[in-house]
Parts: structure tokens; sequence; C-alpha cells
């Protein structure tokens, strides 16, 4: 499997993970992950560029997203696993955006050990 999905391969799977990700998982997730969705209020979604989220590897999202985790549905039978790889892709760059250079959560990009901080700080909204 290639590591990236060249979407001539996958024919009409040539979407990028923004096109998934808002085909998929924006109904739940909201179309920036935040959860600001009614299903996603519902259920406290925790908002995908959450330091708790984005702490874990792309090998973690990307089995998550197949298996599913209790009302998030399974992906493996829809989603290839190069599309998996894009949709976990696209879940970075919406961190990325909300968070900027330099911004509270300059450990997003450095590997942390879990559980070392208190849950819930770094998901200040502005
Ligand atoms: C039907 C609504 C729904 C859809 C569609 C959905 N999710 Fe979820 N998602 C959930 C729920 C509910 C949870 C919380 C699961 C739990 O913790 O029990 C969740 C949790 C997550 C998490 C965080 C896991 C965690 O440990 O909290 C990630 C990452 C995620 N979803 C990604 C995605 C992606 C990527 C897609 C699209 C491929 C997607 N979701 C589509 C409902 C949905």
């Amino acid at each position: 499997m290639a590591l990236v999905a060249s979407p001539a391969l996958f024919g009409q799977g040539a979407e990028t993970g923004e096109a998934l990700f808002k085909r998929n998982c924006a109904g739940c997730h909201g179309p920036d992950g935040s959860g600001q969705t009614a299903m996603g209020v519902a259920s406290k979604l925790q908002d995908l560029r959450s330091a708790d989220v984005q702490k874990m590897t792309d090998a973690q999202l990307a089995d998550m997203i197949a298996k599913g985790k209790g009302k998030m549905p399974t992906y493996g039978a829809r989603l290839n696993p190069g599309q998996i790889q894009s949709v976990v892709g696209y879940l970075r760059e919406l961190a990325g955006e909300e968070v900027g250079p330099g911004g509270p959560a300059t450990y997003l990009r450095k590997p942390e050990i879990p559980g070392s901080r208190p849950p819930g700080k770094a998901d200040e909204r502005r």
C-alpha cells in the first residue's frame, strides 16, 4: 500500500482528505472538527483539534477510524487505507490551522508522554 495515496489509483475515490472528511465526518464532527453539530453537542464530542485527540499517533487515529469507537461508526469497510491516511492528514491540518505557529499547543508537534497533562487544558476555545 502506497503511503501517500495517489488519487488516480482509486478512480472515483479521487478525493482529498478534506473532501473525505467533509463527506464522511463533518456531519457529526463539524467541518472544522470542533464537534459543534447537533449530534456532536449531544454526544459531547471532543474537539478533534484538541490535544487529547492530536496526541494520538497517525496509526492510532487510522486504527480508531477504521474500527470505530462507541457511537463513532466503523470506516474500515467504507474507506480504503489510503483514504483513511488522507483523513488523518486532514485532522492534523485542522489542528495546525487552529493553533498556528507558536500557539498554545506547540507541544502538539513534540511527542509527549500521554497523561502528563491535566485534561482539557489545551482545549480552550477562543
Ligand atoms: C455518526 C457520527 C460520527 C461520524 C459520522 C464520525 N464520528 Fe468520529 N466520533 C463520533 C463519536 C460519538 C465519537 C466519540 C467516541 C467515544 O469516545 O465513545 C467520535 C470520536 C472520534 C475521534 C476521537 C476519538 C477519541 O478518542 O475521542 C476521532 C479522531 C474521530 N471521531 C474521527 C472521525 C473521522 C475521521 C470521521 C470520518 C471518517 C468520523 N469521526 C466520523 C461520531 C462520529
